[in-house]
């Protein structure tokens, strides 16, 4: 199995206000590295596939809504790399499929579909014994890769990240920025976005995430105990919630910089840093590095 992808490009933003700030300002374009298994989702999914391999897996389980840009990568990978895949996907089923679906069915991935009740005892071992029996021997990856595996793979984005002082990632359940908090060098600092309303509830999920990595015995970081901080106040209202605002800004990004912004992650991660460029929050010789974690395949459904 060959995991040779496109190493990320960054790329400087010349923006007005990070040179009057005197910050300089990169974007590490993960949405690069491959047309479809691209962004945070490839580095949730690279060790995932390699234990599945490793353990003679043929199929890949894994879970997700109808719009999920983790269902769409997975189907891609899982029709790379020669696996079989079935989605579970949360809710009915609408006919005809959305973009995402259609691609995933195009790509070979089954759908099956559980109501909200029943997808709720996604992470149960009762779930996953029933999906056993119904399906066979599976090897399941949770919703949005969001295992230790996810973690283990996300750390390998730090790697783009040396001489930076501020790494700023979006985050959902924030596996990803806890891989990158993970092998970050001392003085580096990670800032978060949660892209939910309320998102200070992550910063429990995310100490469990490293402390739960610490102790697994997977490759230990070689350095001190990640800095990072969480900016709760860029929801923009809620999960895949836009307002004109947003979509104002994201039409503007692209115009000025050629750089496309997804509404449910990278939009509200970027204008948060814009923002908080405004507001002084970054000192002058600061080196930040926005992450663009993909999830552009989310945009042709709106
Ligand atoms: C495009 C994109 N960016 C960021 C995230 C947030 O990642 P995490 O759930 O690891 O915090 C996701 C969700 O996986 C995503 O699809």
């Amino acid at each position: 199995m060959s995991l040779t992808f496109a190493p990320p490009a960054r790329q400087q933003i010349h923006s007005k206000i990070a040179h009057s700030v005197g910050v300089e300002l990169y974007v590490l374009r993960l949405d690069l590295i491959h047309p479809w298994v691209n962004g945070n989702k490839w580095f949730k999914l690279k060790y995932n596939l390699l234990e599945a391999k490793q353990k003679n897996f043929t199929t890949l389980l894994t879970f997700g809504g109808a719009y999920s840009n983790h269902i769409y990568a997975t189907a891609a990978a899982g029709n790379l790399f020669g696996f079989r895949t079935i989605g579970v996907i949360r809710g009915e089923e609408r006919l005809p499929l959305n973009p995402t679906l259609h691609f995933a069915i195009q790509q070979g991935m089954q759908l099956v579909y559980l109501d909200r009740n029943e997808y709720r005892q996604r992470n149960t071992t009762a779930l996953h014994e029933e999906l056993k029996q119904r399906f066979g021997e599976v090897f399941i990856i949770p919703e949005g890769g969001s295992n230790l595996n996810g973690v283990r793979g996300c750390m390998e984005i730090a790697s783009e990240a040396t001489g930076f002082d501020y790494i700023c990632v979006a985050c959902g359940t924030g596996t990803t920025l806890a891989g990158i908090a993970l092998s970050l060098h001392q003085r580096q600092r990670v800032l978060g976005f949660p892209v939910l309303k309320d998102g200070a509830f992550l910063t429990e999920e995310i100490n469990s995430l490293v402390k739960n990595y610490l102790v697994s015995g997977l490759p230990k970081p070689s350095n001190s105990p990640p800095s990072w901080e969480l900016m709760c106040d860029y929801h923009m209202g809620g999960y895949a919630k836009v307002n004109d605002e947003l979509l104002l800004f994201s039409q503007q990004f692209r115009q000025e910089y050629d750089i496309p912004l997804d509404y449910v992650y990278t939009a509200k991660m970027f204008y948060g840093v814009m923002d908080l460029l405004q507001r002084g929050f970054f000192q002058k010789g600061d080196r930040l590095l926005l992450v663009h974690t993909g999830g552009l395949q989310g945009n042709t459904n709106s």
